[in-house]
């Protein structure tokens, strides 16, 4: 059995703060529009800081909560497309910083918005061959170094943040999880048609659909392997994309509204930092207490998709 627990949480944003409002100052848009379309009011930018900086703010914070000696985390992943340089990995600058030992494995992952659940099973597959107890996990982005700051309709969409959790090896917890990808590099990726660096452009509609109906299987699936009712889920944590497709996750799967957690009107998409800044929220609101079941579904390019549940 790989399961874990979460110890702690933490969260880092960085300081400009970007409302539907400065955006229909440099493109043609505005409130009304993003509000209704995606339930996006405002969102953070870097304005100085970079991802290694937000990824160690959330680290220490989480390190910190846990109470965990440093001397006992023996693996670091952060989960990225938007690093500050391609290499060495954001991960790696992170064990001296954060003061951890040599024999850490450190790297990064980019699953793009799926990448903090792929770094969860990751962590967890390692923790179960490992010597050292305790993982970060983390879901850093800088994600406004690759906008086209001219495309309304992609710009509007997404913000800069990290969030990271420390994890312990827990056989004796239920951790049921699924990876999913199919490679579309039509409807979503980077690249420099119009900018002179790799930046965002995607097929909304598309994506849209796809992100519903693999998160919607995804739990379905999840819930038949761990043999369970979705009902017996506390907290259904989908990643943060678009208000309206969390909206139609919770339809699709007959949950109520108490089980969905929503927090993109103040971040918009934070692709892999999204679930673990809805976790630190949760945890800081005292809702995931001992034995609760949290499940986290995501969907993101390449395209690729998972979800883990959890118990608390
Ligand atoms: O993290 C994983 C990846 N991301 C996602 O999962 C996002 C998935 N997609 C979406 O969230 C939605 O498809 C969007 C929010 C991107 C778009 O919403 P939509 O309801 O699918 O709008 P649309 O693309 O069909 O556009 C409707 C209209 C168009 O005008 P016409 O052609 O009907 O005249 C667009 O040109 O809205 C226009 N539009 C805008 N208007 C004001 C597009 N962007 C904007 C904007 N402000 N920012």
């Amino acid at each position: 059995m790989n399961g874990v627990q979460i110890m702690a949480t933490g969260r880092a944003l960085p300081s400009r703060v970007m409302t539907n409002e400065d955006w229909s100052n440099l493109v043609e848009t505005n409130d009304e529009w993003i509000t209704t379309r995606t339930g996006i009011k405002s969102r953070y930018f870097c304005d100085g800081e970079t991802n290694e900086e937000l990824a160690y703010r959330a680290c220490e914070q989480a390190i910190v909560r846990s109470g965990v000696e440093r001397s006992e985390i023996g693996i670091v992943i952060v989960a990225t497309f938007t690093p500050d340089v391609p290499m060495p990995s954001v991960a790696c600058l992170l064990q001296k910083k954060l003061g951890l030992d040599t024999d850490v494995a450190a790297f990064d992952l980019n699953a793009a918005c799926s990448g903090f659940v792929y770094g969860l099973k990751t962590a967890a597959a390692l923790l179960a061959n490992k010597e050292k107890p305790y993982a970060l996990v983390v879901g850093s982005e800088q994600i406004s170094t690759r906008l086209d700051w001219t495309d309304r309709s992609n710009c509007i969409l997404f913000g800069d943040g990290a969030g990271a959790v420390v994890i312990r090896y827990a056989p004796e917890k239920q951790f049921v999880s699924i990876l999913g990808s199919e490679s579309n590099l039509e409807a979503l990726g980077c690249d420099c048609r119009k900018t002179e660096y790799p930046a965002i452009y995607m097929d909304g509609q598309k994506v849209f659909k796809a992100a519903i109906q693999a998160m919607s299987e995804t739990a379905v699936a999840i819930c038949k392997k761990a043999q369970i009712t979705l009902d017996e889920i506390d907290y259904v944590v989908c990643h943060q994309a678009n208000e309206r497709i969390v909206q139609a996750v919770k339809k699709r799967l007959c949950i109520s509204e108490e089980q969905v957690y929503l927090n993109i009107s103040h971040y918009g998409n934070t692709s892999a930092a999204s679930i673990p800044i809805a976790l630190d929220e949760l945890m800081e609101a005292g809702m995931l207490t001992r034995g609760k079941k949290v499940l986290l579904l995501a969907f993101g390019a390449g395209f690729t998709w998972g979800g883990v549940l959890l118990e608390m």
